[in-house]
């Protein structure tokens, strides 16, 4: 079969589709040293990783509670019986994971994955209709410990990436708080799901604005007035004020106290701040909720999560407690570019090995096998260049170290290895014993 291409002058320049991101390398660069970041933490606070398709079915992805995430999902044009869909998030996935065998696995588990996620979203600073997300959930553990073990790892990660509690910190809620608060003042359970659902868009649109959503889920202006002043908390010493005497909210209270206990005992109090704003757009939130921001700009959330307990039941499994969050890659990177931080860029190239011409090659290639099986990073030319271009070259792949093999150090033997921060050149004898990783250390 033959197949007609345009011919080239008439064919049109093909973008990435809107939204979508294409990584040139040094953009992979900047990815590859996040993820490095995500996998080390979560490593370091005994997370195992996990992976799931990116395509599931719309039966699991879709819930019916109104949530903006299930209006952003694209559909896949139909094949075969099943609706499919690409995951918005990975939550769903990893329940339907665990459901399938919550007979055998061990509890508690922690499980951590980088998972693409695709949004259909309107286009703004920080959001993209494609983007990966560091996932960190605990399974099987009602207390707060997992709450304060998935923040650790993430804030490790953000430390590993150079930032501190001087450049973020993280709003803590709790929507069994909010839903006690919500009560006290009069607020019906049958409006609870719909008020967070609500009440999270704000500081995205008007006040107005939520006033009417509101008054469209049959909340009246006076109730509105009282939600809007419970919001206004910024003291867990006011919220027991407010609940004082009122016996639903004693277990969230108990819940938020030990929270932050165990928060402070692994040193993480500096990063925390009560909110009970912080509601999250998603459904299935059960318990304590957190976001990250960046201290300066407030823009999107840099990580949110919390407590669903009741998910894994409203998808067919037995009820088990669940704590988690998703980091994603989009604000983060935004947010160190904006700091002009530098990233620790994945791992960097320890050599650039490039040779005069054919007769140099094999040396060249005995030079690159030898570097590259110590475990160090090795470029190795693929043809015959001059010494001019192979250092230009070198310098462009960020190599630490150049070695230029031509006629000299083919008669010779010995090497010139160039340190490619100052400048400096170390002569060497180069045989089956050349250590090329303490060179690396020396320079
Ligand atoms: P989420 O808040 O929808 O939560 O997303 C988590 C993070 O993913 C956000 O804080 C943000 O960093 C990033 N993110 C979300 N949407 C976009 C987008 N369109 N463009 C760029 N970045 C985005 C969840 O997805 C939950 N499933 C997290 C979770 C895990 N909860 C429990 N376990």
């Amino acid at each position: 079969m033959s197949v007609c291409l345009e011919s080239p002058v008439s064919m049109k320049k093909i973008s990435a589709p809107k939204g979508m991101r294409d990584f040139y390398p040094d953009q992979y660069r900047v990815r590859l040293g996040l993820f490095k970041a995500w996998e080390e933490s979560a490593l370091n606070h005994g997370f195992e990783f996990y992976d799931a398709p990116v395509v599931e079915t719309l039966e699991l992805l879709q819930r019916k509670a109104g949530e903006e995430i299930s209006k952003q999902i694209y559909v896949l044009e139909e094949k075969g019986s099943q609706h499919l869909a690409l995951r918005p998030e990975l939550t769903p996935s990893l329940a339907r994971m665990i459901i399938a065998r919550q007979g055998e696995l061990s509890f508690p588990l922690k499980w951590a994955s980088i998972a693409q996620c695709f949004r259909y979203e309107r286009m703004q600073k920080g959001r993209k209709r494609e983007h990966y997300q560091l996932n960190l959930d605990i399974v099987g553990e009602s207390s707060s410990m997992a709450e304060v073990e998935v923040l650790g790892a993430a804030v490790l990660a953000m430390q590993s990436l150079g930032l501190n509690h001087n450049d973020f910190y993280i709003r803590i809620g709790s929507r069994s708080l909010l839903s006690a608060l919500l009560k006290s003042v009069g607020i019906p359970d049958a409006h609870f799901m719909a008020c967070c659902l609500v009440l999270d868009k704000r500081e995205k649109i008007s006040d107005d604005e939520i006033l009417e959503l509101l008054a469209k889920e049959g909340i009246s202006i006076d109730d509105s007035g009282r939600i809007f002043d419970l919001l206004g908390i910024r003291s867990l010493d006011e919220v027991r004020n407010r609940l004082d005497g009122v016996s639903r909210a004693r277990s969230a209270l108990d819940e938020i106290d030990s929270f932050f206990e165990s928060a402070a005992e692994l040193g993480l109090s500096d990063y925390l701040s009560f909110d009970p704003g912080v509601i999250r757009g998603l459904g299935y939130y059960t318990g304590i909720v957190f976001e990250a921001f960046d201290r300066k700009n407030r823009s999107r959330a840099i990580f949110g999560g919390g407590r669903y307990d009741n998910l894994l039941s409203s998808l067919g499994g037995k009820t088990m407690p669940c704590v988690g969050l998703g980091f994603g890659d989009v604000v983060i990177t935004d947010m160190l570019e904006e700091l002009n931080r530098d990233p620790v860029m994945g791992r960097r190239l320890e050599y650039a090995v490039g040779f005069m011409d054919v007769q140099c090659r094999p040396l060249a290639s005995r030079v690159a096998s030898r570097i590259r099986h110590s475990g160090l990073g090795c470029d190795l030319g693929l043809s015959g260049e001059k010494p001019r271009k192979f250092f230009s070259r070198a310098n462009r792949l960020h190599a630490a170290h150049a070695v230029y093999i031509g006629p000299s150090e083919l008669k010779s033997g010995r090497l010139g290895v160039k340190n490619m921060a100052d400048g400096e050149i170390r002569d060497i004898r180069f045989d089956d014993s050349t250590d090329f990783e303490s060179l690396v250390s020396a320079g």
